[in-house]
């Protein structure tokens, strides 16, 4: 057998391990990335095989904690790409005016960024009184974090920059309070969210929403998964719900295609229309 197919056997075992003792599924997560992280959690670890990787996950919950860390990427930021943001002020935010109440799911909130800039956003346009957003994520440390809204002071000038091009309307820093090296956010702007631990891989729809992000997230999964996932977002979705995805997905080639149309051409910002 080539090293290949052997490396690609202990990867298998070891994922079908994780979900069978821990129900942690990610079975069906891009190859590529998941090979890189695992084989950089083999070496942290002082092991020279995914096999030993596997037997000290089985028999050591702290060791699967670190793998969890090392497989979920949670790279985010406030305001990621502003002109989403802009465009969304500008292009959805009349649509929820129609409504007396939303909902909101940002599903892979990581540890939160894109939640609390939704509430500013919100907050500017006279809405989250009546919005209630729903921030989940299969990792508990970033969740934790997100609860938290804390964030590193030193990152307060991209997202000055970043709440600016997304036609911020007041000056961020009111946003936040300066201490220690923080950054920590105005407690009100956490009165309608709602954190939850969900996952996406194995989970079902908890309610039925106006809106969902998922962003930088399905470009970690197989078409399988993603497959999955557009299904559960295209049932939680009222008609005419609104569907925001990263700059590098798409609704594409995936079998709710034509239940969309995009709003702006050069935004990921679905709209329901079947
Ligand atoms: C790169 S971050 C994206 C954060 C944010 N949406 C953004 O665009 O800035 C990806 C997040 O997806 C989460 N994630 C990965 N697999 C998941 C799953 N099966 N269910 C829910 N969240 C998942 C990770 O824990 C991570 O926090």
């Amino acid at each position: 057998m080539e090293r290949e197919e052997l490396e690609d056997v202990e990867i298998q075992l070891l994922l079908e391990g994780i979900y069978r003792y821990y129900g942690f599924d990610f079975r069906n997560y891009a190859l590529a990335s998941l090979k890189r992280r695992i084989w950089n959690t083999v070496k942290t670890e002082g092991l020279t095989t995914v096999s030993g990787l596997q037997e000290k996950v089985l028999h050591e919950p702290e060791c699967l904690e670190r793998l969890l860390l090392n497989l979920s990427i949670n790279v985010t930021a406030m305001f990621r790409d502003p002109s989403f943001f802009l465009t969304f002020r500008k292009k959805v935010i009349p649509i929820l005016r129609t409504y007396p109440f939303i909902r909101i799911w940002h599903a892979g909130c990581s540890t939160g960024e894109e939640v609390y800039s939704m509430a500013i956003l919100l907050k500017e346009e006279g809405l989250y009184h009546r919005s209630r957003l729903y921030a989940t994520d299969i990792n508990e440390t970033v969740l934790r974090k997100a609860k938290s809204g804390i964030f590193p002071l030193a990152m307060m000038q991209e997202y000055t920059q970043n709440y600016i091009q997304a036609g911020g309307k007041k000056s961020f820093s009111e946003y936040y309070t300066a201490a220690y090296g923080n950054a920590i956010f105005s407690s009100e702007l956490k009165e309608n969210i709602i954190f939850s631990l969900h996952n996406l891989a194995i989970d079902n729809s908890f309610n039925e929403f106006h809106v969902i992000f998922c962003r930088n997230v399905l470009i970690y999964f197989n078409k399988f998964l993603q497959h999955r996932v557009h299904k559960l977002f295209y049932e939680s979705l009222i008609r005419f719900g609104i569907l925001g995805l990263g700059r590098q997905e798409s609704i594409r080639f995936t079998p709710h295609e034509q239940d969309y149309e995009q709003l702006v051409s050069s935004e990921k910002i679905y709209r329901r229309v079947s």
